[in-house]
């Protein structure tokens, strides 16, 4: 080849490579992310995001708000809104969705909805809660399972305790687990966990029928009646086998305190699962995850979601909808919920690389959707409005700390914080 025609041809290739570089650096936009997932297991859930949005040429800003449940983040995401400074995605779930919907700040998704067949590729259940008035304006990540009881096996078999299937068997096992000098009950006493505990007692004492007439409804008649008696009742009796330090203990270090074995048991959804993953313990080996107490045959859900806001700054729109085709891929759903501990969002995912643990919930999670048992979390924000949400979590956290607050005292205040607006 002569130099001539070599020059020419270099030239050639070098205009192709700026014009290509031009083309990826002109697409290439930056995504502001809040969330609240900065412990050992949610992080390394967060950073698969992270990367599968790098991996698409974007840049990821990171804006965490640590917090267990998210109370932080929503407080901080709100003046963000208001401020007129919103970030390009919000971990944002449930009902409020809806109320974020209503304040025309949320960017409709449909385009990308509809060139990857969201409609198609999930439940029912999981697409109605990322719409807003028929569109799509939030991208679900996972299904968290919420009425999970994770123990440490080998503290049981020191206790000659067992993992119990009922709440009359539970308080066998704590009471064996004290008389071995063992918490018995590892929990961290903010009001999202201390409901968190209660909507198990409630889904297993009073099955998901009464679950949803008198925490998703809030029925008065059910709020305060001899089932809700029994309920509160069992859900005091619990908190006589947590320890004196659970007041604001994070939810992370109460699963620690299973994993060390310094405590027998915690009620929390499967995102301590990801605790352990984390920490390199075996489902099976070195914790048994199992429904808690009575409901094996029911599901507590919570989404875990993204939305997008409208934003000023259009170089990152194009970002922000790669981000959302990115995380209904069935890599990005496979790997984020390996780490997170919760199943795919997305149907007909291999479930091959998933743990029995996630295995359990993936089979409940469509066998209770068909037996009408499948209800959603108040705790984590999937069932009431966010004002509702508030008041009954503060009226639950009240009795768990008022030793002196009776059942009655307790359901009265349950029915007037249920009016909340
Ligand atoms: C939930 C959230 C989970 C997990 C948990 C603890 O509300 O949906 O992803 O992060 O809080 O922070």
């Amino acid at each position: 080849m002569t130099p001539t025609r070599l020059t020419t041809r270099a030239l050639h290739v070098a205009a192709a490579a700026t014009l290509l570089c031009a083309s990826l650096s002109a697409r290439a936009g930056e995504v502001e992310v809040l969330h609240y997932w900065t412990s050992g297991g949610e992080a390394k859930a967060a950073s698969a995001l992270k990367a599968t949005l790098q991996g698409k040429g974007h840049s990821w800003k990171d804006f965490a708000v640590a917090g267990g449940g998210g109370d932080s983040a929503m407080t901080v995401l709100k003046s963000r809104v208001v401020s007129g400074n919103a970030p390009a995605a919000a971990q944002i779930k449930g009902p409020s969705i809806q109320e974020w919907g209503n304040e025309g700040v949320l960017a409709n998704l449909d385009d990308v909805a509809k060139a990857n067949n969201w409609d198609a590729l999930l439940p029912k259940v999981v697409s109605d809660v990322m719409k807003h008035k028929g569109h799509y304006v939030a991208v679900p990540v996972n299904v968290h399972r919420v009425n999970w009881l994770w123990a440490n096996p080998e503290v049981l078999k020191k206790a000659n305790a067992k993992m119990p299937t009922n709440w009359d068997e539970f308080f066998v096992t704590a009471e064996a687990l004290k008389k071995a000098g063992v918490i018995p009950v590892a929990h961290g006493g903010q009001n999202w966990q201390d409901f968190t505990t209660f909507e198990s007692v409630a889904l297993g004492v009073g099955g998901a029928d009464f679950y949803r007439k008198a925490l998703v409804q809030l029925d008065a008649g059910s709020l305060k009646g001899a089932t809700m008696q029994k309920v509160l009742t069992t859900f005091r009796k619990v908190k006589g086998y947590t320890d004196k330090n659970a007041p604001g203990r994070d939810w992370n270090l109460a699963t620690a305190m299973v994993i060390r074995g310094e405590a027998g048991m915690q009620l929390m959804g499967d995102w301590a699962k990801g605790e352990f993953i984390a920490a390199g313990k075996a489902p099976g080996k070195d914790f048994l995850c199992a429904a808690a107490p009575g409901t094996a045959n029911a599901f507590t859900f919570n989404i875990d979601s993204f939305a997008m806001f409208k934003i000023k700054n259009t170089a990152n729109l194009q970002a922000q909808k790669d981000m959302a085709a990115a995380i209904m891929s069935p890599e990005f759903q496979e790997t984020f919920n390996l780490n997170k501990g919760s199943i795919p969002a997305r149907l007909n995912m291999d479930m091959a690389k998933f743990d029995d643990c996630a295995k359990l919930s993936s089979k409940d999670f469509v066998a209770t959707a068909k037996s009408n048992t499948l209800v959603p979390s108040i705790a984590h924000g999937m069932a009431v409005s966010s004002a509702a949400e508030g008041a009954i979590k503060d009226v639950v956290s009240q009795f768990w700390n008022t030793d002196s607050m009776t059942p009655e005292q307790a359901m009265d205040r349950l029915v007037a914080a249920a009016k909340t607006k």
